[in-house]
């Protein structure tokens, strides 16, 4: 495996200092719509897939996800309010092959509690409320997985991390391109 890129200790770090609280795993994606507007909402850190592979779920059928399909390029931003840091990842959404991909899919599905697992029970995000659909509170283990349970795993090609600790703020920049060398810049 790869080794890690200097920014993932600093981040792993500054999540530690949030301790236990399920707030420290969410963060903002942004995205750009077909019309050329930009889009932003939070979502739950689920894990790294390779060092520098980013992995979030998300229903299929949502904008996020054709807009993605669209565009897959993508900023993510993590602020852990007790480090006083933020973080703006700079990504590409990426696909392993469709087999790993599928795989994949699979032990993310058994692996979610049956109340998370629940939320792709739910009918389409975003259209009218349909009052008489079914909304379950959970799914469990036996549930086959729906094919609009989808996996998100960004390429990050950028970094950019803040800390507000001090005076004046420290920013730092690591880019793919230049092997995650680490520049200072003016905050
Ligand atoms: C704290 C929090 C965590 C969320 N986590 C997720 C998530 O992991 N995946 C997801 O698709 N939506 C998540 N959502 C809902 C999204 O923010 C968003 O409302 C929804 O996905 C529809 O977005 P879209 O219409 O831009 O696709 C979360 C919302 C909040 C407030």
């Amino acid at each position: 495996m790869d080794s890690l890129p200097p920014w993932r200790p600093l981040l792993r770090a500054a999540l530690q200092r949030e301790g236990r609280s399920s707030s420290s795993r969410w963060l903002q994606l942004a995205t750009v719509a077909s019309d050329g507007t930009p889009r932003v909402r939070s979502l739950v850190f689920r894990g790294w897939s390779a060092p520098a592979v980013l992995d979030l779920f998300t229903d299929g059928r949502s904008e996020k996800a054709s807009e993605l399909r669209h565009l897959p390029a993508a900023e993510i931003c993590w602020l852990l309010p007790r480090a006083r840091s933020q973080f703006r990842l700079r990504s590409r959404r990426c696909q392993p092959p469709s087999a790993e991909l599928l795989k994949q899919r699979q032990h993310h599905w058994q692996n979610l509690t049956p109340s998370a697992r629940a939320l792709w029970g739910w009918p389409e995000p975003g259209i009218p409320l349909e009052l008489q659909a079914a909304f379950p509170q959970e799914l469990d283990d036996t549930t086959p997985m729906p094919s609009h349970f989808e996996l998100l795993s960004f390429e990050v090609h950028q970094v950019e991390l803040l800390e507000l600790g001090g005076q004046p703020h420290q920013r730092r920049r690591w880019c793919s391109s230049g092997s995650w060398s680490e520049e200072l810049l003016n905050p």
